[in-house]
């Protein structure tokens, strides 16, 4: 029997929200995450991803096939330490394989992922020399030998091969022989769940506001964070990197991931008096992210 070595074959074809990485096998992705030196394997895609609906229009630039994460400078398509130095497994012709992915609820939607085995070994061993880098066009001369010998789940018998709910049938991602995760739109959301466990994001508002002395700037909304509407139980944001040139309130609150709101800055006067932020209401959904990420809503008074 013939056997194939599957290196890490995770062609992470990145949909626009979803973030996600191959974890059975383990992918390189998976392999940094376990030795502590990634904190978000699903963000090791190339940003912003603009072809989407389109799956197949979207290049690996510096991402190529193994993952790349600027948020760390780790460039997984080099061998390290911990990863590209021995095979992860290995499968003999016919067996079936369990798989698995996870997808991060960055996004609403699940995202979709395709398996594919590069035949070109050549090409597959620029990923394996330590201390050598793959060019970008050697990246994407590997995805597209992945992409050559795709392993589409509609060639799989008795697979259920779901369409994502996010897209419709006008649309170029509407297609089912890739694998897809629909689980946020299903009353659980076990299968897509976020992959950092992060139950906290930590959410920064910077309001730009002219004020004059004695004026501040508070923020309330529809949460029980932000005072549920009220103006006496509104947080106040900070003006100590108040200029000028750069009229910046700001503070920071911690939220649970996901959590979606509705908010406005408010103004309260010396004299007490309160001026709103004029309509629409502001809204705001708190994205499950890396754990220890921060972000912020920046602004600018309406
Ligand atoms: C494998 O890839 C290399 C580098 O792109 C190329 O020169 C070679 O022709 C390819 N081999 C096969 C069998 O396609
Ligand atoms: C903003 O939210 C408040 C509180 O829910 C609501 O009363 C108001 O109508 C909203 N404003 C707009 C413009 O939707």
């Amino acid at each position: 029997m013939k056997a194939v070595s599957i290196l890490t074959l995770a062609s992470l074809l990145s949909s626009v929200n979803a973030h996600g990485y191959l974890t059975t096998p383990s992918s390189r992705t998976r392999l940094g995450f376990e030795a502590g030196i990634d904190t978000c394997p699903e963000c090791s895609i190339l940003e912003p991803v603009a072809a989407w609906p389109d799956l197949e229009e979207a290049q690996v630039g510096r991402s190529g096939p193994c993952g790349y994460n600027a948020r760390v400078s780790v460039d997984y398509n080099q061998p390290g330490d911990y990863w590209g130095n021995s095979v992860v497994a290995t499968y003999t012709a016919d067996e079936i394989v369990e798989v698995q992915w996870c997808v991060d609820n960055n996004g609403d939607h699940g995202g979709m992922f395709t398996y594919g085995i590069c035949q070109n070994q050549t090409l597959v061993d620029l990923f394996l020399t330590p201390g050598y880098l793959p060019t970008t066009e050697e990246k994407q001369a590997a995805e597209d030998c992945f992409l050559e010998g795709e392993l589409k789940c509609t060639d799989v018998d008795g697979q259920a091969c779901g369409y994502n709910p996010d897209c419709t049938s006008d649309e170029a991602c509407y297609r089912n022989d890739w694998f897809t995760c629909n689980a946020f739109n299903a009353n659980t959301n076990r299968g897509c769940q976020g992959v950092d466990g992060a139950a906290e994001g930590s959410l920064t508002f910077n309001e730009l506001v002219t004020t004059t002395y004695g004026e501040n700037i508070f923020i309330t909304g529809s949460i029980s964070q932000l005072g549920s509407w009220s103006t006496s139980s509104a947080i106040a944001l900070s003006a100590s990197s108040y200029t000028s040139s750069n009229p910046l309130w700001t503070t920071t609150i911690s939220l649970p991931v996901g959590t979606t709101f509705e908010y406005k800055f408010i103004k309260k006067e010396t004299d007490g008096s309160i001026v709103w932020e004029s309509d629409p209401n502001r809204s705001y959904t708190v994205p499950a992210g890396c754990s220890g990420a921060t972000v912020t809503a920046a602004a600018t008074w309406r």
